[in-house]
């Protein structure tokens, strides 16, 4: 009897271990779509619209607004990549109920203390929506080339000739910190938002806002591009001109400059942009440890915070989208992905549900270490092992369906010029600027000035 309890105890505790920790084999489609669904519940547990007093299209404090745009870009892929439809109206649904009064995602409760980089997340998920034929919304509501369109208008605008020869600031609004920073991160993301329109609406003003980006983020030297290695800097203050740049790298910066030129090199041919994508897909071989991908910046002390623990669920979908766009790369991409999704799934282990995940890949099994950011790193990264099976990235040409406008997000008054009363900016934004000044430099490595 007491044998027989034991061993009916001992099977259910293995079966259910099998059943709740994630389980990955990459060539069994089976095992990416099981290993995804489980790690989407886990990203969903954080969202704040099933919960009581919760709104449609957000996740629970602290993750801000801008991550929100993350995992709906998260999402989709989850959708495309997967073909699981069970999550596509709520994907849909909160993609519009952020989009704002004027549709350009500058919603009025974001609409003092949202930064252009916290836009331009959004503004990607929707350019991503409109080339993997997301389900269009109804005709009455903002479709999403439209959205992304009235994204990049809104940013070009406030695109800035005063400091430093160019280039957005950080803030959109001038009392939030950050107002005096130039970063990376918003100009890259316009450079990849204008590469993106560029290829699907094939209207030339998009790639000659691409080329001017571009050119400005390496007169200032945020980008340096050199053969064989590139690199995408964090920014500079205004104050000195910008001719002190912060020498942080992040995943994600690295993933919209790359993936950005490779959209321009699938649509352009131009050898330009072919050697820019050889070069970032090179050197982004500083954030994997024996291939497996990690936030060399902060990941060593254990440092990330909340945003900056979510930057390789990004850098990983502009990995994927480099591979299908220009193949020379897909053998360098899938084998860190192959890898690094390996090392994922073994780390999504943990947690009361058996397959929470942890931070650091190279741990064998889950480090402790929980969060939305944790969630969505993981599932892109194996999301994405299956990239190269599905359709590329469609255009207007090619069966892309989703309609916009020239004039998006420049039609109706803006919410930003209404007056407001301000209150004192509580939060990070992207975070970078607090991570610099509140990092130690120390902590990152030579790689970083070389
Ligand atoms: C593929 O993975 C699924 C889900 O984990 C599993 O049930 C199935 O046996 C696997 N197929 C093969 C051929 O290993
Ligand atoms: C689709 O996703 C849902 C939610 O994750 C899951 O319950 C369902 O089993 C999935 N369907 C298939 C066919 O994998
Ligand atoms: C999405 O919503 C539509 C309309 O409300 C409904 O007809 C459809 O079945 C829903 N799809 C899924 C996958 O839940
Ligand atoms: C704005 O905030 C209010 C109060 O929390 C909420 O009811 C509403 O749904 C929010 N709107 C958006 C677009 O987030
Ligand atoms: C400021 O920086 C820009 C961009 O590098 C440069 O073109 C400009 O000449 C600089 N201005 C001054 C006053 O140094
Ligand atoms: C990329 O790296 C390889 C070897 O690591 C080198 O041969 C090649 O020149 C590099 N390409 C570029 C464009 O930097
Ligand atoms: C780029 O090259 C591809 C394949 O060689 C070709 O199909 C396409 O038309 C070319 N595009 C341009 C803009 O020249
Ligand atoms: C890289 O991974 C190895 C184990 O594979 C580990 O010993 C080493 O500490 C890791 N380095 C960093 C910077 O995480
Ligand atoms: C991750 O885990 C590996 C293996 O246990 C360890 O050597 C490494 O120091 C850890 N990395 C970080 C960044 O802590
Ligand atoms: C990645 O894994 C898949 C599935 O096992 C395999 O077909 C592919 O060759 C691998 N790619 C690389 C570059 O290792
Ligand atoms: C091209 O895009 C620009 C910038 O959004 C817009 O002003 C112009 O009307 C567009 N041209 C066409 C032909 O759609």
């Amino acid at each position: 009897m007491r044998l027989k309890a034991l061993l009916s105890f001992i099977c259910t505790l293995h079966f259910s271990s099998l059943v709740n920790a994630v389980y990955l084999s990459l060539n069994n489609e089976t095992s990416v779509d099981n290993a995804a669904a489980l790690i989407v519940q886990g990203t969903l547990d954080y969202y704040a619209g099933y919960q009581s007093g919760g709104t449609i299209g957000m996740f629970q404090e602290p993750y801000y607004w801008w991550e929100a745009g993350g995992v709906w870009g998260a999402m989709i892929d989850y959708w495309f990549i997967t073909g699981n439809d069970t999550f596509v109206n709520l994907t849909q649904q909160s993609l519009l109920y952020q989009a704002g009064d004027d549709w350009n995602y500058i919603p009025l409760n974001q609409s003092t203390v949202e930064g252009n980089d916290d836009q331009a997340f959004w503004g990607i998920a929707a350019i991503t929506a409109a080339e993997r034929n997301f389900p269009n919304p109804a005709s009455d509501e903002p479709q999403w080339l439209y959205l992304a369109q009235a994204v990049f208008n809104t940013m070009a605008a406030r695109w800035d000739d005063e400091y430093c020869g160019g280039g957005l600031r950080w803030q959109i609004f001038a009392w939030n910190n950050g107002y005096d920073y130039k970063n990376s991160v918003s100009n890259a993301a316009l450079f990849h938002i204008a590469a993106r329109l560029g290829r699907y609406t094939g209207n030339q003003t998009y790639i000659d806002w691409a080329n001017k980006v571009f050119d400005w983020l390496v007169d200032v030297e945020m980008v340096v591009v050199d053969s064989p290695w590139s690199f995408v800097y964090d920014g500079a203050e205004i104050s000195g001109n910008c001719s002190d740049i912060v020498k942080y790298q992040w995943t994600y910066n690295q993933g919209l400059v790359l993936a950005g030129c490779a959209f321009l090199s699938a649509y352009t041919n131009e050898t330009i942009w072919y050697d820019r994508t050889i070069s970032f897909m090179n050197s982004s071989s500083v954030f994997f440890n024996n291939s497996v991908l990690y936030e060399a910046a902060c990941q060593s002390g254990y440092n990330c915070n909340n945003d900056q623990r979510s930057f390789r669920s990004y850098f990983a979908r502009f990995l994927g989208l480099t591979a299908q766009l220009v193949p020379d790369t897909q053998d360098q991409i899938m084998s860190w992905m192959n890898t690094s999704a390996l090392a994922a799934a073994q780390s999504c282990s943990g947690g009361t549900d058996g397959h929470t995940c942890g931070i650091n890949w190279s741990y064998d099994g889950w480090d402790g270490w929980y969060g939305l950011g944790e969630q969505i790193d993981a599932l892109e990264v194996i999301l994405n092992t299956q990239i190269l099976s599905k359709e590329k990235p469609l255009t207007h040409n090619d069966g892309g369906t989703s309609t916009g406008s020239g004039a998006a997000g420049t039609q109706t008054t803006p919410t930003n010029v209404a007056p407001l009363v301000i209150t004192k900016k509580d939060r990070a934004g992207a975070g970078v600027l607090t991570a610099v000044l509140g990092l130690s430099l120390v902590l990152s490595g030579i790689w970083l000035i070389m």
